[in-house]
């Protein structure tokens, strides 16, 4: 028997309770917003800078957590819901650019480590600052700053949804299940398109198209969503966290649907084409993709962000969701 929605809620309340002394205002990371907007200037006056990624989508900055910025050009702004360029060219003025940047963040900031990333699907350089706060940059991209809106846009239809989501990332880190940890195959970011989802299949949440977000309209840095503490003694919590589980234990079709927010209802692996044949064939940067644990990625055109997601590590995120239900997240042992 799984302990009682009570029992798990007052658990992760717990477990968060650090957050209660800390001040999770978004201006703790204006510093470092104006630190890289000194650089981007630098290189070429007239970028402009977003910050996106959880600080975005939640509203408040966690101590600790990573920064993501994107310096955007004035035409990338004005056209705010355009779709973001994937060839090899673009990639490759992206990386010129960021290039550029690390050799001007090295310039003024000569303790910090700023490392150029190339290999991956977006050019990105890793910036570890010495003022405690580690960033990401990349450039010429809106999605990520349109999927954290989108994020964002959800959580404040709910704001206490962000507990929900927060308990999951949490959790996905300390069982080895995010991406961001060795052998992790879900990002942050897919935790929670899964979160958003299934409050959309619960009704608890209202659908919002993706083409609805617009980046003139968003604002470069996030606005503070201040957290309440969970109501009702973390009650309310402990109901969402274990329902949230047993939607993706034993309702959600993961032979045959696919976690989306890119339309209402119910979006199928056959209607994407994302079937075994597909998956025999497809390759990313010389990697497999897989098909086993489907999460439509709302603005990337048929991107799986579940695409590390093999048969051996969805059996992994089914027993670790199972032992979740026992131990609320990860938090009670
Ligand atoms: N992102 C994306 N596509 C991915 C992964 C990430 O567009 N496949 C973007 C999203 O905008 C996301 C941001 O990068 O909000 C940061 O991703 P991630 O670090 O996974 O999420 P966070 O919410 O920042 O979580 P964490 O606290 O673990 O950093
Ligand atoms: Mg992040």
């Amino acid at each position: 028997m799984p302990p009682a929605a009570a029992v798990v809620g007052r658990s992760i309340m717990k477990a968060f309770q650090h957050l209660a002394t800390q001040d999770l205002h978004t201006r703790r990371v204006e510093e470092a917003y104006r630190v890289v907007v000194e650089c981007v200037t630098a290189v070429d006056p007239a970028m402009r800078l977003y910050m996106f990624g959880s600080t975005a989508v939640y509203g408040v900055h966690e101590k600790g957590s990573d920064v993501d910025f994107v310096a955007l050009s004035e035409t990338d702004v004005e056209d705010g819901k355009g779709e973001d360029a994937a060839t090899q060219v673009a990639k490759g003025l992206q990386a010129e650019f960021l290039g550029k940047l690390a050799r001007v963040v090295r310039q003024k900031h000569f303790s910090w480590n700023v490392e150029e990333v190339r290999r991956t699907r977006v050019p990105v350089i890793r910036v570890k600052g010495g003022s405690g706060v580690d960033f990401d940059i990349t450039v010429n991209r809106r999605n990520g700053v349109r999927n954290s809106a989108l994020l964002r846009a959800y959580f404040e239809q709910d704001p206490p949804c962000r507990w929900l989501s927060m308990g999951v990332k949490r959790w996905s880190k300390r069982v080895g299940l995010n991406a961001s940890v060795v052998g992790g195959s879900i990002t942050s970011y897919g935790f929670n398109l899964m979160v958003v989802y299934y409050l959309l299949q619960r009704g608890a949440l209202q659908f919002i198209p993706p083409t609805a977000i617009d980046v003139a309209k968003v604002a470069p840095v996030p606005p503070y969503l201040p957290l309440e503490p969970p109501q009702n003694d973390g009650v309310e919590l402990g109901e969402r966290v274990l329902d949230f589980l047993q939607f993706y234990m034993n309702e959600f079709d993961a032979a045959r649907h696919v976690i989306s927010l890119s339309r209402p209802g119910i979006t199928t692996k056959e209607q994407l084409n994302w079937t075994k044949d597909a998956e025999d064939r497809a390759r990313m940067n010389g990697e497999k993709i897989n098909y086993q644990w489907c999460i439509e990625d709302p603005y990337e055109l048929n991107l799986n962000v579940g695409r590390n997601v093999t048969p051996l590590k969805r059996d992994f995120l089914r027993k670790h969701m199972d032992k979740a239900r026992e131990t609320a997240l990860l938090t009670s042992t």
